[in-house]
């Protein structure tokens, strides 16, 4: 197909063909997250069916459990951009792994280096950032909004840049009111200063392709129940930066910046997610698609978002 089959893709969604008081429902909470496609609940409920352990086992269903981890790990790589699997960190939502990252991060910054945070974005990347500075005596500026037309004020970005600037934390898209910020530029601006960048694409990730070699970002935080998948959250992080960063790590945790057993049916759901994106990407593309995962994702994310 050359446009999107609208039929065929409201299809493979179980939740569109649900009625209440005898009428079908309608979901206007796009910014709360997408309904999944039939591949993704199938993909949950495989992983209980199939593959149910802990990991690290030397047993059949521990080695699929295992397998489907790499998988997702390596197909979130792929979404992202990212250059290595070991730069995804998988954890339960966008907020945690935040809040997490944000004590390694500032574990580095001394007292009077400054964040810089901004009035667009979801508390989820200011908040932790406010906690952790206070924990460090690190100063937070903010940047404002442009009053008129709800775009980040560039001008007062650079205003709030200097030479103790440590992190820019800052929204590639907003869920309040849909501003997509350009955040090249805000990368280019902050690493002009000595700044990482630290991104929420939450909400850019439905319907952008996510580059974040291309956009040269430092970090870059996502969340699978908003492009078709379970409630899981994505981090990416630059390898050199990871790995030089101290973690709060607790024993016997496999990975430095995930905890815990991990959520192996939610990463099943994820890896499935990318695949449908995927899939979309190869049909849009007829008898030309890439034969990789990741154009073929990003194909799908360009068209759903007109190529922005
Ligand atoms: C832009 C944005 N950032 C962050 C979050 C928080 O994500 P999570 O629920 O995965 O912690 C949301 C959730 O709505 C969001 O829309």
């Amino acid at each position: 197909m050359t446009c999107f089959d609208v039929d065929a893709l409201r299809a493979r969604f179980p939740a569109l063909s649900l009625t209440h008081e005898g009428r079908p429902m309608v979901f206007f909470d796009g910014p709360g997250g997408t309904q999944v496609p039939d591949t993704v609940i199938d993909a949950v409920a495989r992983y209980f069916r199939e593959s149910n352990a802990n990991a690290g086992g030397d047993f059949p269903t521990s080695r699929r459990s295992d397998a489907i981890v790499a998988d997702a790990h390596a197909a979130l790589a792929d979404l992202v951009g990212a250059e290595s699997v070991d730069e995804v960190k998988l954890g339960a939502n966008m907020t945690t792994l935040t809040l997490h990252a944000s004590r390694s991060i500032t574990a580095t910054m001394h007292p009077g280096d400054e964040i810089v945070v901004t009035r667009l974005d979801h508390e989820a990347n200011v908040g932790p950032w406010l906690t952790a500075a206070a924990d460090r005596d690190v100063t937070i500026r903010t940047v404002d909004i442009r009053p008129d037309d709800v775009t980040l004020d560039l001008d007062s970005l650079d205003a709030a840049l200097g030479p103790r600037t440590r992190l820019v934390a800052v929204g590639w898209a907003s869920n309040a009111v849909g501003t997509i910020n350009p955040i090249a530029e805000i990368a280019r601006r902050a690493h002009s200063v000595g700044a990482w960048v630290y991104v929420d694409a939450v909400h850019a990730a439905p319907h952008l392709p996510i580059d974040v070699r291309a956009v040269d970002v430092d970090f870059l935080a996502c969340s699978a129940y908003k492009f078709f998948g379970p409630h899981l959250g994505v981090l990416y992080g630059r390898r050199a930066i990871l790995e030089a960063l101290p973690s709060y790590k607790i024993k016997p945790a496999h990975d430095r910046f995930e905890t815990g057993t991990g959520n192996f049916e939610g990463q099943a759901g994820a890896l499935a997610a990318v695949g449908y994106l995927a899939d979309i990407g190869r049909r849009e593309s007829g008898g030309n698609a890439p034969a990789d995962r990741r154009a073929r994702s990003s194909r799908a994310c360009r068209r759903s978002g007109r190529g922005r």
